[in-house]
């Protein structure tokens, strides 16, 4: 099968196995909740989709409780399959571990974000008996699909870009297992590893993330940015090596501004900057500036959703157009 027509998306219907009486066009089927009448709901525990409409990202008042969890696991009869979330690491399928591969190929079910489930080998999408996406900022009920597909006998996959556990749906798959009334052994509940973006950019610029480093999400779709402020005002005045995720948006236009200004109080306008955009993937695009210069790229191409921002620590320099942040092994050693 092709993921043309393996796949369904939140706007059809999906059946997993188990449940024989959803009929509504926007429902999922898994064996779960039998009484979601809600439009944009799935019946595979319902959840309510209003992430679609959230503005996901942008600074909104959205509130992410109002997507509620639905059916519990008293509602499958089913034996419980399995639930893994994979990280395909930066996109293209070399990027990723044999271990992801394997499981990939192992899930009878694939649910993704529509971009990363595009990022799958042929091989993968043609062998998988269902692959469910959904649309940037449905990850609520994504999540909730793929763990009501589990409980409903199925074995499933969830799927992000880079590591499950860094901004990623690991934990959410969890946490809606919990609420559920589930437990991760009941699903035989795994997560399998990817190469992060940090890492996958660091590579491309350089080393610049060889000493202390953090990362920090410029997205105030979930935390609020006073928050960021906070938490940037806090490790941009430590020797960390900071990666900048989710940096810029149209929606998100002055949080990067704001970013730049933070990071500017604190460190010099000369520090090395690194910006990668789609790391590993056919877009791909490096380039190493300054501090100082860095609020300028915020209304180019090279800075979007799938940029990461890597900011230099004192000690961090350019060599032959590669970043470099010392280990400290200098002080200690001649070479
Ligand atoms: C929701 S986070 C997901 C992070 C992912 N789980 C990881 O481990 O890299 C999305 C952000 O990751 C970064 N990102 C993801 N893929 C990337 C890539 N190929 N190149 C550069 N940055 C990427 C961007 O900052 C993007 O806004």
């Amino acid at each position: 099968m092709s993921t043309d027509d393996t796949t369904t998306t939140d706007d059809s219907t999906s059946n997993c196995g188990a449940s024989t009486t959803d009929t509504d066009d926007s429902t999922s089927s898994c064996g779960g909740s039998t009484t979601d009448t809600d439009d944009s709901a799935s019946s595979c525990g319902g959840a309510s989709g209003s992430s679609d409409s959230s503005g996901c990202g942008a600074s909104s008042d959205t509130d992410s409780n109002e997507q509620t969890v639905s059916a519990t696991v008293d509602d499958f009869d089913a034996d419980p399959g399995s639930l893994v979330a994979v990280g395909l690491g930066p996109g293209r399928p070399e990027g990723m571990t044999d271990r992801a591969t394997a499981a990939l190929a192992d899930a009878e079910h694939i649910v993704g974000y529509t971009t990363y489930v595009d990022l799958l080998p042929d091989e993968i999408t043609d062998d998988a008996e269902e692959i469910y996406d959904t649309p940037m900022c449905g990850e609520v009920s994504r999540t909730e699909e793929a763990v009501d597909r589990a409980l409903a006998g199925n074995h499933v996959a969830i799927i992000g870009s880079g590591d499950p556990n860094v901004y990623a749906l690991a934990g959410l798959a969890l946490e809606i297992t919990e609420s559920k009334g589930a437990t991760p052994s009941m699903l035989d509940f795994e997560v399998v590893p990817g190469v992060p973006a940090a890492q996958s950019c660091g590579a491309r610029l350089g080393a610049p993330l060889v000493n202390d480093s953090v990362s920090i999400s410029l997205s105030d779709h979930l935390t609020p940015m006073p928050e960021i402020e906070s938490r940037l005002h806090a490790v941009a005045s430590e020797e960390f090596t900071i990666s900048i995720y989710n940096p810029w948006s149209r929606k998100r236009r002055e949080n990067f501004q704001k970013a730049c200004e933070i990071l500017l109080a604190h460190r010099d306008a000369d520090t090395p900057v690194g910006i990668v955009h789609g790391a590993g993937r056919e877009d791909e695009e490096v380039e190493i500036t300054t501090l100082g210069e860095l609020e300028s790229y915020g209304e180019t191409d090279l800075i979007d959703m799938t940029t990461t921002v890597v900011i230099g620590n004192a000690e961090t320099y350019v060599f032959d157009d590669r970043m470099v942040t010392p280990r400290g092994y200098e002080t200690k050693y001649d070479y």
